[in-house]
């Protein structure tokens, strides 16, 4: 599919009340076009991988590895272990080989999910079309599955990830980086800690940690793993800033246009919380053409990526387009 055509999903369903202090008179944009193809095959694989894990190796931790396994299993989209299949199948290596660096990733987001919703944080009640970790298990438990999974994602890439010493250290450190005070840790804590007026600059580096640094990682790793850098992964790395960045903006987008069985999470969660978000700062319209402009540049550094980018391409299409 081309960008062609395509719009994130502004207005899918009548808007009523605020959608923010920049949109308060803006009318509803008209509806978009349908979802792109999402590489279903390639979730099933992950899937498949990630159902296979064990974590306790004793009965006395049995509950944990439960509500691990509760929310790891709960359906998500797996755009970032996805993304990392696409990105070795990019550079020629066969995405199987792949598997333990993305199923990794995929445990530092749901980790990251885990604790997202927590009360403290934005106090969410349901999660991939489930009661959140902490409603079926309570707080104490879901921190530490969060922390559990965390942990258990470096264990997972030092274990069982293929590569030369030097390379799977170069991509742990990656990883942990963009997990980190620099990366989703330090985006959380400026989402939890920011003003509703925070400024548009403000908002962009806001959402570039908390949601970019672990897409960019989920490319970035890849190459790193495979002792590329430089010249030959640097339009790959350009594609996945691109894509973080339109990922965050549709994910804003959604949490006032969506649909909330589709989505599988509460709408307006950012708006009960007064959170800045792209919508609250640029208004729905606006979000809508920004989301297409990351989208445009995205799709542009990928036709600079070589030959086999297809399947990049429709994810990048499908973040776009995406519903859920
Ligand atoms: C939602 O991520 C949280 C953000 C980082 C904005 P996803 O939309 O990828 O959630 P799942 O993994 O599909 O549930
Ligand atoms: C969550 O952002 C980002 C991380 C979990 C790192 P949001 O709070 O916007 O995600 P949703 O909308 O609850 O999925
Ligand atoms: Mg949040
Ligand atoms: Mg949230
Ligand atoms: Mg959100």
């Amino acid at each position: 599919m081309t960008d062609r055509g395509t719009r994130p999903p502004v207005a899918a369903e009548p808007l009523t009340g605020s959608t923010g202090a920049g949109d308060r008179s803006a009318p509803a944009a008209a509806p978009t076009s349908t979802e792109a193809t999402y590489p279903t095959e390639i979730q099933a694989e992950v899937d498949l991988f990630l159902a296979g894990l064990a974590f306790a190796s004793e009965g006395t931790t049995r509950g944990l590895e439960e509500a691990m396994r509760y929310s790891l299993l709960a359906g998500g989209k797996r755009i970032r272990p996805v993304l990392s299949l696409a990105t070795a199948e990019a550079l020629g290596r066969d995405p199987q080989e792949l598997l333990p660096l993305a199923g990794a990733i995929e445990l530092v987001h749901t980790y990251s999910l885990i604790h997202d919703d927590l009360p403290a944080m934005d106090d969410d009640d349901l999660r991939r079309g489930r009661p959140t970790c902490h409603v079926a298990y309570g707080e104490d438990v879901a921190i530490l599955a969060g922390d559990g999974l965390f942990a258990e994602a470096l264990r997972l890439v030092l274990e069982r990830q293929d590569g030369r010493p030097e390379h799977l250290l170069a991509c742990v450190r990656e990883l942990v980086a963009a997990a980190g005070v620099n990366g989703m840790v330090g985006g959380q804590y400026l989402d939890v800690t920011a003003s509703a007026d925070l400024d548009a600059a403000g908002v962009r580096r806001l959402q570039e940690l908390k949601t970019g640094r672990l897409i960019c990682a989920s490319v970035d790793c890849v190459g790193l793993v495979s002792g590329l850098s430089g010249p030959d992964t640097m339009a790959l790395s350009r594609f996945a800033t691109e894509l973080g960045t339109l990922f965050q903006i549709v994910d804003d987008i959604l949490d006032v246009t969506g649909d909330e069985v589709s989505l599988g999470k509460r709408l307006r969660s950012d708006e009960r919380h007064g959170k800045p978000t792209y919508v609250t700062t640029f208004g729905l319209e606006r979000s809508g053409d920004l989301a297409e402009k990351h989208h445009r540049r995205a799709r542009a550094a990928l036709a600079e990526a070589g030959e086999r980018t297809g399947t990049l391409e429709q994810i990048a299409d499908y973040i776009l387009t995406r519903r859920r």
